[in-house]
Order: C-alpha cells, then structure tokens, then sequence
C-alpha cells in the first residue's frame, strides 16, 4: 500500500503519532498510545528493547533516568523491576510491554511502526520474540519495522518478507535506492530536514514509502503533505490531521 505519489493533491500522508501523543502526554505509555487513537492518528510509533529477563519493553533511551524515578540502563532491570518505576511526567504511568501495546491494539485499526532500537544487538530475539508476538497478535499486515540498526530489518525480512520494513536515516545519502534494494525494505525513515523535494520525488516515484520524522511544524507538515510522502511522524498527531484534511 505504497503511495506512488510524486506530489500534489492525490497524496494522502499517514500520520503517525510519534511515541504516541508525546507532546501533550507522557512518551511511549499507554495513555500517549490511547489518545493518539482518539485524535484519530493513522498510526503509532514506538520504541522497543529488551529488559534483562528478555522481555520487550517499550522505552526510547537505553537508560531509563530520563523518563522515570530510577536509573540505570534499561536491560539492566526485569520486567517486574522496569514496571514498578514510575514515569516523572506522571506518577500513575508506567513502561509498558510490547505485548501490553499488542494486546490494547486489537480493538483499534491503526498502523504500527515499530522501532527496533540499536541497543538489541543480539538479533536473534527479533526472529525468536518479536515476529511471533506480530503474527500472533495479527497485526503483521498494518505493521512497518524500523531501525537505525539495519541488518536487524534484513534478519527480519528474512523472517517475513510480507512485514513491510524501513531504514531509519540520521544522515542524507548517497544512492538511497540502491541501499534501500539491497537492504530488501520498502521504505526509508529520514531526519526530516535531510531530505531533497527532488530525491524524495524520484523516489517515490520508484515506489519507495518515504516518511520523515520528527515533523513539528505547520511549514514542515504542509511540505511533506505537498510532497507526497507516504507518512509523517509527529509529535502533534492533532495539528496535523487539522491541516491535512483540510487541504
Ligand atoms: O522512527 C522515527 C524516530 O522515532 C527516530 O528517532 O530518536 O525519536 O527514536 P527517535
Ligand atoms: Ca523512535
């Protein structure tokens, strides 16, 4: 379901809410998942990671200072440990699990990135917790897998060729297609302001799904929409829904 799109009114950019509503509550918890879904987000986006017991969390950093009351690194804690922090934004909120997030999903029809972050180096776990969790759960058709970690996707690919998949870019490229072709995903993730009209264009063109993070302003959510780009991450799932179906 790529948009083939090389700009211009036919586009229709997903919008996907960027660990959930993250500007209004607290990142990755249920509650920032529960009300990008009632501001009517296409998709959702999040991070996971392993607790110590091999668990799959869901948390950005790979400490867990910066969110919650405790410190220390986030594959240093079980799940039960990780669990009973509480989150600094709000007291009540807690990191949830992978499978909590699977769980709530089924009575909703959004999309999922789902961020493998860099620190799971032992890649096995993809194919032995993480693709059976999406297959059981029956969200492997509205899910994208992502990293910046990419011989992770081609593990995953591997895997499951029909689980659509995307490189996630910090930096602008050289040869982004060829890449994208060898690596055998779908998409590719950019830094938002690393990203050309034209090579956006001619990729797109070339059925690549583009989809630029993390989009916060009104200027910047109007140019990818006008660029056609298959999706947007934002921390403002609302203000931009307002101004795409107002185009
Ligand atoms: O997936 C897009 C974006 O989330 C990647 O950067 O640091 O927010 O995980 P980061
Ligand atoms: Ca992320």
């Amino acid at each position: 379901s790529q948009c083939n799109c090389s700009g211009g009114t036919m586009a229709h950019t997903k919008i996907f809410a960027h660990r959930g509503f993250s500007e209004k509550y607290p990142e990755n918890t249920m509650t920032a998942f529960e009300y990008a879904a009632a501001a009517g987000a296409d998709g959702i986006e999040l991070d996971v990671q392993l607790t110590k017991d091999g668990v799959p969390v869901i948390i950005h950093d790979r400490h867990v200072n910066r969110v919650t009351s405790g410190k220390g690194r986030v594959n240093s804690f079980t799940v039960k440990e990780i669990q009973a922090l509480q989150m600094k934004e709000d007291k009540n909120e807690r990191i949830p699990t992978f499978e909590e997030y699977l769980d709530w999903s089924k009575n909703h029809s959004l999309l999922l990135n789902l961020e493998l972050k860099t620190e799971l180096t032992d890649r096995s776990f993809i194919k032995e917790l993480i693709l059976p969790l999406l297959e059981k759960y029956e969200v492997e058709e509205r899910t994208i897998i992502s990293s910046f970690d990419h011989k992770a996707l081609m593990v995953a690919k591997q895997q499951k060729p029909h689980i659509e998949a995307a490189a996630l870019v910090h930096q602008a490229m050289v040869k982004p297609e060829a890449y994208l072709n060898l690596l055998g995903v779908e998409g590719i993730h950019f830094e938002s302001s690393t990203l050309l009209m034209h090579e956006a264009q001619q990729l797109q063109e070339r059925g690549v799904a583009i989809r630029p993070y993390t989009v916060n302003t009104r200027d910047k959510m109007m140019q990818f929409f006008t660029w056609g780009c298959e999706g947007i991450f934002t921390d403002y799932p609302d203000l931009a829904l307002e101004l795409r179906d107002q185009r």
